[in-house]
């Protein structure tokens, strides 16, 4: 039996998130916007699609923030931002060509809620005149408690926010202090029950460990605190340093950082803690109490994953509109241009600002749904998966070899073709995937450690 040192040092690689398969990192810019239009005129609309809007501006940069987004104060190009995403939709629209029924909207970020209520107003307008809304049941947003407003919080009650996300990270000033990110419980509290006065009914909290200056003590400090809001769902999220990928990281003491193995300890502590006081685990990163949908979707084997992380979003198309934003059809993937005055100068063009992409080859397709299963099930049996995609179980011959030394060392069980996680192995799921990963040894470098 190996020590959890021993096992992070052999399994502690650099690999993807699987937020999708194939990974960001291996889109193309030979996948463009002749593609996506094509992939957009042929798109099935039998179910609803989602939307997604990515929002990115924020008050200050927070220096852990692994997100596109920027910081700004000023109304008027918040004001054009808005102009332009409506103007991205009608670009979209024109493509599609058939009307379009919405069944979810998620505003990302960056912070949604530093668009003035005004704002946030005319875009939804401005959605509901261009879409059919009728169907819509879920409308979320990803908020910063300390730039939120009692007068955005009712005007989001008036459009229907249904589902808000909050980020925390820790309460420790030192901390924050690390990071350039004061932020007091009694603000959170107040949003929190701002939120769930205005029609909020499932209350996400976004947790970190791993951030600079942070230890166990400051974790379960953190998660007794937020516990107390009883939210419906957390996110625990390892910090993901990529200074090389998000230079304002650099602004981070390296020298502070927690190494491999206090990583892991602070993890296992949180997620030991949230499940006994009653929050079910689900995936990698995610707590939702029982009542929750994505609880309930665990249980049901139908969680899903998508670039926003764990989701019961089950629609087969997402429109991404705004820069960086990522869009799927049964196709592909395309992400658009992730500088936001690229962006703004492709729509004003009248083009779609499509940056790069991929197509979704049937393997693709095969083994984008093993990976998939596997972070979200922690088993997969894949010879059910080869004939419902009418695959031969050859094609993945690959990771039976690469899946030996997690099955010597306890973390994966495999009986015949159905592979299970082990609760030993559950933080190395990512590195699991990457068994299956054709592409994965090439990618090592790009990506941040797994636990
Ligand atoms: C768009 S932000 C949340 C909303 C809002 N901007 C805020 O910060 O309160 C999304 C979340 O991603 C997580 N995050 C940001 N940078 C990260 C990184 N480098 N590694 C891991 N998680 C990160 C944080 O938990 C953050 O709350
Ligand atoms: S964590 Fe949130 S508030 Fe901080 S920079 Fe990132 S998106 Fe903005």
């Amino acid at each position: 039996m190996k020590t959890t040192r021993e096992l992070i040092d052999r399994y502690d690689a650099h690999a993807p998130r699987y937020t999708s398969y194939p990974t960001a990192a291996q889109f193309t810019p030979a996948v463009g916007a002749a593609d996506w239009g094509a992939w957009l005129s042929a798109a099935p609309l039998d179910r609803a699609v989602s939307l997604y809007l990515h929002i990115p501006f924020c008050k200050r940069l927070c220096w852990y923030c692994g997100c596109n987004t920027r910081a700004m104060n000023r109304i008027a190009p918040m004001s054009s931002y808005v102009d332009l995403l409506l103007k991205e939709a009608d670009l979209v629209l024109s493509r599609i060509g058939r009307p379009v029924r919405v069944g979810s909207i998620h505003l990302g970020g960056g912070t949604p809620n530093m668009l003035p209520p005004e704002e946030l107003e005319r875009l939804f307008a401005g959605l509901a005149a261009r879409f059919d809304l009728g169907d819509c049941f879920e409308i979320a947003a990803e908020l910063d408690p300390e730039v939120l407003t009692q007068d955005w919080v009712e005007t989001a009650g008036r459009i229907g926010l249904s589902r808000a996300s909050l980020g925390v990270q820790d309460l420790s000033p030192k901390v924050q202090a690390a990071v350039n990110r004061p932020e007091s419980f009694e603000t959170i509290r107040w949003a929190a029950e701002a939120l769930r006065a205005q029609g909020v009914t499932s209350l996400n909290l976004d947790l970190m460990y791993g951030l600079p200056l942070q230890a166990v003590e400051n974790v379960i400090t953190t998660v007794a605190q937020v516990a107390a809001l009883r939210p419906d769902r957390i996110a625990l999220f390892g910090y993901a340093h990529v200074p090389w990928m998000k230079p304002h990281q650099k602004l981070i003491n390296e020298a502070d950082l927690p190494g491999p193995e206090a990583r892991f300890a602070q993890s296992q502590a949180a997620a030991r803690y949230l499940v006994q006081k009653g929050w079910q685990a689900v995936g990698l990163d995610h707590f939702a109490l029982p009542h929750d949908s994505m609880a309930a979707a665990a249980r049901a084997g139908r969680l899903r994953r998508n670039f926003q992380g764990y989701t019961t979003d089950e629609a087969p198309v997402l429109i991404g509109l705004g820069a960086s934003s990522i869009s799927r059809t049964p196709q592909g993937f395309v992400q658009n241009l992730t500088q936001e005055r690229e962006w703004r100068a492709a729509v004003e063009a009248g083009d779609l600002p499509v940056a790069r992409g991929v197509a979704l080859d049937p393997r693709d397709a095969f083994v984008g749904e093993i990976i998939e299963r596997l972070m979200c099930d922690f088993a997969v049996d894949v010879a059910a998966i080869a004939g419902r995609h009418g695959r031969a179980l050859s094609e993945v011959d690959r990771a039976w070899p690469r899946l030996l030394p997690f099955q010597l060392d306890g973390l994966a069980e495999v009986n015949g073709s159905m592979v299970t996680v082990t609760d030993l192995g559950r933080p190395f799921v990512r590195a699991v995937c990457a068994a299956f990963d054709p592409g994965a040894v090439d990618l090592e470098k790009r990506h941040a450690r797994v636990v």
